[in-house]
């Protein structure tokens, strides 16, 4: 098979594919919150009662030094009233030495059994080290092994040292079960802008746009 017959056939396949072809919720804008996480809450409990699998996953992007951005794909594990959007992983991860140098990232969530989209953009940054250690002690016992192998993002030469890491940290936590991966962190976004998108199957998207403004949030549609 020729190189453009690959692609050829990968652009078929792509076209073929459906996009909002479901039933689609309303979203009246005249009636939402003046709050983005008010909003963001009625928009969650819609999600997990219509059964939408992993509604709480959401994408994080980052940027390096250079502004070159990179993302992937999170649990949210908490959201406070003033407008801040947590997650936990390891801080010397690619994502949290990211942080470290561009203390700023956008989450994004989509829920395609909806057609909603909400994205999140602020600036970014650790929780106090309580915070983390709760997560941590919260988190399955494969769990916890796994972030206290503290390499997450390293280069893996050979998997039978990460055999030899998790049996390590297993050990570790069987001889002391409040042990705490030293670099485990709650990061939060709290957010100058929180988006609400909607699909409509006819194309006439819904946009809302919160902007944070001193004490009080701006609101504004947008062109979809
Ligand atoms: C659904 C889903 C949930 C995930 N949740 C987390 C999470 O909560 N924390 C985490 O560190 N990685 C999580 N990951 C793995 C990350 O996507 C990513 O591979 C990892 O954090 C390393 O990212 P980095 O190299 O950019 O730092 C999750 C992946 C998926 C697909």
């Amino acid at each position: 098979m020729t190189e453009s017959l690959v692609v050829g056939s990968i652009r078929d396949l792509l076209r073929g594919l459906a996009v909002f072809d479901t039933e689609l919720p309303e979203f009246d804008v005249d009636a939402a919150p003046s709050d983005p996480v008010a909003l963001f809450v009625e928009w969650l409990t819609s999600a997990v009662e219509a059964g939408v699998r992993e509604p709480h996953a959401m994408s994080l992007a980052t940027a390096d030094a250079e502004g070159r951005p990179s993302s992937r794909v999170l649990i949210c594990k908490d959201l406070a009233p003033d407008g801040t959007w947590y997650f936990a992983t390891g801080a010397g991860s690619r994502k949290g030495r990211e942080l470290a140098a561009t203390p700023y990232a956008a989450l994004c969530f989509h829920w395609p059994e909806q057609g909603r989209q909400i994205r999140v953009r602020g600036a970014a940054g650790p929780a106090d080290a309580e915070r983390g250690a709760a997560d941590f002690l919260a988190r399955s016992p494969g769990a916890r092994a796994d972030a206290l192998t503290g390499r997450q993002s390293q280069v893996l030469d050979d998997p039978a040292d990460l055999d030899a890491a998790l049996r390590a940290a297993h050990a570790a936590i069987e001889a002391d079960p409040g042990v705490v991966a030293p670099g485990w962190t709650v990061y939060g976004v709290r957010a100058d802008e929180v988006e609400f998108w909607q699909a409509d199957r006819d194309r006439r998207h819904t946009r809302l746009r919160y902007t944070r403004q001193d004490d009080a949030w701006a609101r504004h549609r947008l062109w979809p």
